[in-house]
């Protein structure tokens, strides 16, 4: 249990880290000639954490600094610097329960043309919020309903999926095509017409005691990679690779996940009802896991170690 009273005071406005300073929200600028701003030229990665521990902080940082690697940014900070840094904004914010974004963008540019060599210092961007749930309760009982997307993900040949792009414009106008026809999300066909991922949630499928999952042209999420350790343990038979959309429509369980919303269960995908519509008992596992290892610090780094008691 977190020991509120042990915990530091939590400041007025939020704080965010901005380029080698800690400010105050209304205070972090950043310029217009940023090249993520001008040109989605840089990427991000984000956490979450329960009771002071943030989930997962290693395997995160892994994944973004790949995604630095491969845009070839030249990032100053290290990822010890970067993670001290991420712990000492939570610890700023002062939150128990919270949501981490850490953006690392190519930096400003002299002028508003496209040249990469340029621009100075990479921009880095870490900001804390309270945790804020993206899938309602209500849509999680009820089971979440799914639209299958014209617009196809886009494939590795073009950007790389596996990297965490500041590039979202097709993800956000997945989102927007969703919810323009009365559904909660979306997933995206891969260009071979499989089903590839939703927009910011992996999707896996479970029958009998299969767990599978699309393994080409995805982000290859942390919280997918939970699933998959969870299934493991228990002993479930776990299979990655192409599925169409009646391999998904046919299965048991269909679930979505990502750090910011956990497990949720899909009711339906373009009209076809999942098994009972409602969240079927292993989705129900993996969520209820899910829940109790963030809650208790499995996988957790501890950033009010002081407030922190058995
Ligand atoms: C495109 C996409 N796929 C999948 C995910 C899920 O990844 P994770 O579980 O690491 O949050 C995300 C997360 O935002 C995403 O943006």
């Amino acid at each position: 249990m977190l020991n509120l009273s042990k915990m530091p005071a939590m400041p007025k406005e939020r704080i965010i880290y901005l380029n080698g300073e800690f400010k105050p929200q209304s205070e972090a600028k950043i310029s217009v000639l940023d090249h993520g701003l001008m040109y989605g030229d840089g990427c991000f990665d984000a956490w979450t954490g329960r009771n002071g521990f943030i989930f997962e902080l290693d395997p995160h940082l892994d994944r973004l600094y790949r995604s630095i690697f491969s845009l070839r940014l030249k990032m100053h900070l290290s990822k010890e610097e970067l993670r001290a840094t991420i712990v000492e904004t939570v610890k700023r914010n002062a939150l128990k329960d919270f949501y981490i974004k850490v953006l690392v963008t190519r930096g400003a540019s002299p002028e508003p043309v496209i040249d990469p060599r340029k621009c100075g210092e990479c921009s880095v961007i870490v900001f804390v919020r309270p945790v804020q749930t993206e899938i309602s309760e209500e849509q999680k009982q009820r089971g979440v309903r799914v639209k299958v997307l014209g617009e196809k993900r886009i494939d590795h040949d073009t950007v790389e999926p596996k990297v965490k792009s500041l590039n979202y414009l097709h993800i956000v106008l997945g989102k927007l095509e969703a919810w323009a026809a009365g559904y909660d999300e979306a997933v995206f066909m891969d260009v071979r017409g499989n089903i590839c991922e939703c927009p910011g949630f992996n999707i896996l499928a479970v029958t009998g005691n299969k767990l599978y999952t699309p393994q080409h042209d995805i982000l290859v999420g942390i919280t997918r990679n939970s699933m998959i350790s969870m299934a493991k343990e228990k002993g479930m038979e776990i299979e990655q690779g192409s599925y169409t959309l009646y391999d998904f429509i046919n299965a048991d369980e269909v679930l979505i996940t990502n750090t910011v919303a956990g497990v949720s269960p899909v009711g339906e995908i373009d009209g076809y009802v999942i098994g009972t519509g409602k969240q079927g008992p292993v989705t129900k596992y993996f969520g209820d896991t899910y829940d109790a290892w963030m809650q208790s610090g499995v996988r957790g780094t501890q950033c009010f170690p002081e407030a922190w008691e058995k």
